[in-house]
């Protein structure tokens, strides 16, 4: 079904920092400071940005943690331009990235209210495993979706 429109995929650069800012704001409550979207570029990260006619219109980021363990931080995509296959594509392109770097297993938090972001994780073949209690700043808890490499589902 995807792409519905033109979307490439490319590795973020620093001069791509205040556009992933501003979309980080205006897509979470609790957005990361720039400091800390700047600090990802330092670690063994998969950082990504989405662009359609050449503007930037999302971005997602993952590290590895472990030999084996791909843990996708952050995703997310301005919202004049969702459900458009944006976020498809930036999810399974920073598999893709965290594949190449090692991860066989993958694995992240997601806010129990975020019902758009926990079925585009369940798209994509990931389970959820658990939750943590209390996990964001404002007492919400989070849900944890894991996935094994091998089973990822046909893109
Ligand atoms: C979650 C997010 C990244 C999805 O990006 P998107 O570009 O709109 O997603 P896509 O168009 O690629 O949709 C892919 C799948 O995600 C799910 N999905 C996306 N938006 C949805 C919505 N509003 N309601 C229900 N499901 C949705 C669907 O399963 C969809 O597949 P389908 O169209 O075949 O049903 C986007 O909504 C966003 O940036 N949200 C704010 C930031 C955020 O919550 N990030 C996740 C943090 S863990």
């Amino acid at each position: 079904m995807y792409p519905s429109k033109d979307i490439n995929i490319r590795s973020a650069s620093m001069a791509d920092l205040e556009r992933i800012a501003e979309i980080e704001r205006s897509s979470f409550s609790d957005p990361y400071p720039s400091g800390l979207l700047k600090a990802f570029f330092f670690m063994p990260s998969a950082y990504i940005v989405a662009e359609c006619g050449g503007r930037v219109v999302g971005y997602a980021i993952g590290i590895m943690r472990r030999e084996t363990l791909g843990h996708i931080v952050s995703i997310a995509v301005d919202p004049l331009e969702r459900q458009q296959g944006v976020g498809w594509a930036l999810l399974n392109s920073l598999i893709d990235k965290l594949e190449s770097m090692g991860a066989k297993r993958f694995r992240l938090e997601v806010r129990e209210s975020n019902s758009a972001a926990k079925r585009l994780y369940t798209k994509a073949g990931f389970k959820e495993k658990g939750k943590i209690k209390g996990y964001y700043q404002d007492g919400e808890d989070a849900a944890v979706f894991v996935l094994n490499g091998d089973v990822r589902p046909q893109k």
